[in-house]
């Protein structure tokens, strides 16, 4: 830990840290690309570099999901606050920089806790220290947790009402099963008659997911091919950067952008004594991006045990958030 996280673990009242916090960097890179077709878990591009990259995409003029989200949230954030009501607890799944969540704790009737949950936990710390410096009179207990997994919500004293938030579509980087089961828990987390905020990205043309995913500056294939340099400095991986190319494709059937990294000739590649053969051609399928209709995830988040109290898009139809209250 080093002395700014240790500092902001010093001055926060409350942390709770979860020994499932588990991540298997090299057994999953290893057993990936032992697939046919090759793969690589999309959770991993968020090193530091990776989460910076990340950071450039969301301002991107291409990459509207995030200006589109945050502008949709400041217009309903009244509506949400009367539905969600007074002196709530507001559990935040993969907090990350805890920006958006700061329009959500403005609007709400005196909100009472906030809990951020992030498997990073220098992110979270830190982030967390600046929001509690921000809002003195919330009690803000971060966890650090792998939140796909069910956890225990911390008690909180006098506790009203849970709202849990989720925002960016993460939720479209799941599986459609691996939606379901993080739903799942969640509404076991957060308990019954809670509910729960979730920005969705939707389907749309294909000519605005492609050029979102397929930015003119470079940045996304940047943020794939840092994967391969995350590979190559932490695993002892001899990947050549310049021989992948960054591709992502709209696939309309299930609805969902996939990212990929082609080798653009035969050539074999080595990890830590393992070799690895591609052919000209041959990608690594690094991350899905699911875009829902708005019936279309009702019935997921249904199947998931979860009644649609409301839900809000924008004007062009980009992007929703659902309002979803345990069954
Ligand atoms: C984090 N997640 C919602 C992003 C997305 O749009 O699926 C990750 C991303 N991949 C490429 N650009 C952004």
């Amino acid at each position: 830990m080093n002395s700014a996280t240790a500092a902001a673990l010093g001055a926060l009242h409350h942390y709770v840290e979860y020994d499932h916090v588990s991540d298997n960097f090299r057994d999953d890179v290893l057993a990936g690309l032992r697939q046919f077709p090759k793969r690589l878990p999309s959770k991993y591009f968020y090193d530091e570099r990776g989460s910076q990259l990340f950071d450039e995409i969301c301002a991107l003029p291409e990459y509207y999901p995030t200006r589109t989200e945050m502008a949709l949230l400041r217009k309903i954030s009244g509506d949400v606050a009367d539905l969600i009501g007074e002196g709530a607890t507001v559990i935040e799944f993969g907090s990350g920089s805890s920006t958006k969540i700061r329009i959500l704790l403005d609007s709400l009737d005196a909100p009472m806790a906030y809990v951020p949950v992030d498997i990073s936990r220098e992110h979270l710390l830190l982030s967390t220290k600046d929001l509690a410096d921000s809002y003195p009179d919330l009690r803000v207990v971060p966890v650090c947790a792998d939140y796909t997994q069910p956890f225990d919500v911390p008690q909180i004293a006098g506790e009203k009402v849970r709202a849990g938030f989720f925002p960016g579509s993460t939720i479209g980087n799941f599986t459609r099963a691996d939606a379901i089961s993080f739903l799942r828990a969640a509404a076991l987390d957060l308990g019954h008659n809670n509910g729960l905020l979730i920005g969705v990205d939707l389907r749309k043309d294909a000519k605005i997911l492609h050029a979102a995913y397929n930015d003119a500056a470079g940045v996304t294939a940047a943020f794939n091919l840092n994967l391969l340099r995350r590979i190559n400095g932490e695993l002892g991986g001899d990947f050549d950067l310049d021989a992948f190319a960054h591709d992502a494709r709209w696939v309309p059937e299930p609805g969902q952008i996939e990212m990929h990294l082609v080798s653009t000739h035969a050539q074999t590649v080595s990890i830590d004594g393992e070799s690895f053969d591609f052919e000209a051609g041959e990608s690594i399928h690094t991350e899905d991006s699911h875009k829902y209709g708005i019936a279309e995830f009702k019935a997921l988040a249904g199947e998931a045990g979860w009644n649609s109290i409301d839900c809000w898009t924008d004007p062009d139809e980009l992007f929703s958030i659902h309002l979803l209250r345990v069954a």
